[in-house]
């Protein structure tokens, strides 16, 4: 498959994980699809908990599943949401690139089209250890 190919199976992949969004508290769905360097996609969605504090964004889920399953290389995230403007991810999710898609293409989706990230422009002075 072509780049571009790719780029729009992660984004429907991505789609399609938002609608199982669990987010009854926030009403804002957001769905994750990520690609790793062996062409296999992993997908995430959120998932809210009534003790708030326990809910899981969908770039954490993804990428937790993915590295459950042994993926060792992530090449492209792509984080999709049902709100106007761009989702970029939290904080925490940041970190959660930063240690495990070091190296990943982060795409971040609006209604005026796709941005591209790395992450050392989305976390500078990232912690490590
Ligand atoms: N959320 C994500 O899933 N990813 C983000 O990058 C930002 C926020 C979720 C968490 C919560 O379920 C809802 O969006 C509102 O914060």
């Amino acid at each position: 498959m072509e780049t571009n190919e790719y780029m729009q199976r992660l984004y429907l992949e991505a789609i399609k994980a938002m609608k199982n969004a669990i987010a009854p508290y926030s009403r804002f769905r957001v769905g994750t699809a990520l690609l790793t360097t062996e062409h296999k996609i992993y997908t995430g969605c959120n998932i809210e908990n009534p003790s708030l504090m326990l809910s899981e964004c969908a770039e954490k889920v993804a990428i937790l599943k993915a590295v459950s399953d042994g993926v060792k290389d992530i090449r492209a995230i792509m984080i999709v949401s049902d709100m106007e403007g761009y989702c970029y991810p939290c904080g925490s999710c940041r970190q959660i690139i930063y240690e495990f898609a070091t190296d990943a293409g982060i795409f971040v989706t609006g209604k005026k089209g796709i941005r591209k990230y790395l992450i050392e422009e989305l976390l500078p002075h990232a912690f490590k250890s």
